[in-house]
């Protein structure tokens, strides 16, 4: 794949967590700009099945469980007997579960398994086999919780830090052959959102957060944030760390207050 050639039109594309939300917005537009193949990696069956069916003969469904390596294993093999191989493997599935302090292990591994190991599966079992074709892309959806924490749950930001550096790790090790990107939205309006609890802005829409996936996927791009803000954030935090905490402490306390106002 050259600079020049769409990373999208014409081409076999795996996303996971792709009946639903972010993922199932992407399948979508990658279908509207002319993917060849869109396989459509789910843990809900039912759901990974319904959405192929919605999208059309380009799109087929594979159930997986990004955070069991032979699931993994199996998606990759099943997507390229189905397409011939591989051009991109968007690995976006993940799980918004958490808490503060008194998250239990159990969340804190669901969080690791699926959040970090899904990419980190998902990069040794389809990476190689870019690289053999001499490239492909690999975009994993991490979070803004993943370059500022923010005011979410302890084991999602955490787990969205490691997502990130994941994703980094990739494109300085295996980059330009395979190109990597990092999306990384603000709050976004799907199934998962009510999970983050309350919250003080409007969230984007998947439409916003497709919008500024592809654009960043076609140019190359290695951090893909729909909103500016994210960024002002990550350089406000490069600039001055300590004001950049005290902020953020802030915003903490505006929401409890805000959870705490009666009405
Ligand atoms: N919604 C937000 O506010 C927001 C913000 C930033 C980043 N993200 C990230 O975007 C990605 C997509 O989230 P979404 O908001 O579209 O959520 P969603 O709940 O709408 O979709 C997640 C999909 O992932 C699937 N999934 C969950 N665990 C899986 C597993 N182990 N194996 C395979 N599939 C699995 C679910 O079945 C579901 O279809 C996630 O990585 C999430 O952390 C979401």
């Amino acid at each position: 794949m050259s600079a020049s050639e769409s990373k999208i039109a014409g081409r076999n594309i795996v996303v996971t967590g792709g009946a639903s939300g972010i993922g199932l917005g992407l399948c979508r537009r990658f279908i509207d700009m002319g993917a060849a193949k869109v396989i459509v990696a789910d843990l809900n069956e039912n759901a990974a099945q319904q959405a192929a069916s919605d999208l059309g003969d380009s799109a087929s469904a594979v159930t997986c469980d990004v955070g069991d390596e032979a699931s993994v294993e199996a998606l990759v093999a099943s997507a390229i007997e189905r397409c011939g191989h591989i051009d991109m493997f968007v690995a976006n599935a993940g799980v918004g579960a958490g808490a503060g302090l008194d998250a239990s292990n159990e969340l804190w591994e669901l969080s690791w398994r699926v959040n970090v190991m899904g990419p980190v599966y998902a990069a040794r079992h389809a990476i190689p086999h870019m690289a053999e074709r001499g490239g492909g892309a690999f975009v994993i959806t991490a979070s803004s919780a993943g370059l500022t924490t923010g005011p979410t749950s302890f084991n999602y930001a955490t787990s969205k830090h490691a997502a990130v550096g994941v994703a980094e790790w990739l494109a300085i090790n295996h980059g330009p052959t395979v190109t990597v990107s990092a999306i990384c939205p603000t709050l976004v309006d799907t199934p998962m959102a009510p999970e983050f609890g309350t919250v003080l802005k409007q969230p984007l829409t998947v439409d916003e957060v497709v919008d500024s996936a592809v654009e960043g996927i076609e140019a190359g791009q290695f951090l893909i944030t729909p909103e500016p803000v994210a960024v002002d954030m990550l350089r406000a935090k490069a600039q001055d760390y300590d004001g950049f905490l005290a902020n953020m402490q802030q915003r903490v306390a505006a929401m409890q207050a805000a959870t705490e106002r009666p009405g």
